[in-house]
């Protein structure tokens, strides 16, 4: 976002204040457009050219992060069911307007990439089967894995309990007798665990690896980094 727009507007989007608390942070001398002291909560400025105590705005063309999630955390903005993600994630990102959200979800006890970003058309684009973005799965399980798994996951014909439609093909290395990597376009609820228990081996231990192109690197769980700058970069994952 690059367009001006007024600075009561510009400071609760970017989560400093409330659009009504900006005229005091403003007659407080805290806000400056460029070089000078802004003058009104009115005024229109580019995000870009705005300073809040002294410090540029924050991520003003949008939020494009990776995190790596620890096991105990929920993917949701409801701290009812536990830690949440979001607690691990900058506070000024959550008040920002529309606040980051994770790009799909993760359950509670899986690990790995997980992206959160300001973008809903992201979010839309990136966890639409259509886009086929490939997420990939290091999966640890209980039993010893069947010997035609590959061939069960490759065919498209595999059918979750309680669907109608089975699920896209999906490409499966044998690591171990009870490890697997498995590469999928889909993100149906649960689906890597219900996709192994169909074949009677319940699911252990699930780690994401790869998100698209985004893989965690040297993130350790819990930390994040900023991944791409939105605004500047085309969105392909
Ligand atoms: N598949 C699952 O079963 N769980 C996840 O969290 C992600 C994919």
């Amino acid at each position: 976002m690059s367009a001006p727009i007024r600075l009561d507007a510009l400071l609760s989007r970017f989560g400093y204040c409330t659009r009504s608390e900006a005229r005091a942070w403003i007659k407080a001398g805290r806000v400056r457009v460029g070089a000078a002291p802004a003058k009104s909560h009115s005024d229109k400025a580019a995000p870009g050219n705005v300073l809040v105590d002294g410090e540029p705005v924050e991520h003003p063309h949008g939020i494009l992060a990776l995190l790596h999630k620890p096991a105990g955390y929920v993917c949701s903005h409801d701290s009812a069911e536990g830690p949440t993600i979001y607690d691990l994630l900058p506070p000024r990102w959550l008040a920002r307007n529309p606040p980051v959200t994770s790009i799909g979800r993760l359950d509670k006890d899986v690990t790995g990439v997980l992206l959160v970003t300001d973008d809903g058309d992201l979010v839309h684009r990136w966890t639409s089967p259509k886009h086929k973005v490939a997420k990939i799965y290091e999966v640890t399980v209980a039993e010893n894995l069947p010997a035609n798994l590959a061939e069960i996951f490759a065919s498209g014909t595999l059918l979750l309990e309680g669907e109608d439609k089975p699920c896209l093909p999906a490409r499966v290395e044998i690591l171990s007798a009870r490890e697997a990597r498995l590469e999928i376009i889909e993100g149906r609820y649960h689906q890597v665990k219900r996709m192994f228990a169909s074949q009677g081996c319940p699911v252990v231990r699930l780690h994401r690896s790869r998100f698209g192109d985004f893989t965690l690197e040297n993130l350790a769980p819990g930390e994040w980094r900023i991944v791409m700058a939105l605004g500047k970069v085309g969105g392909e994952c």
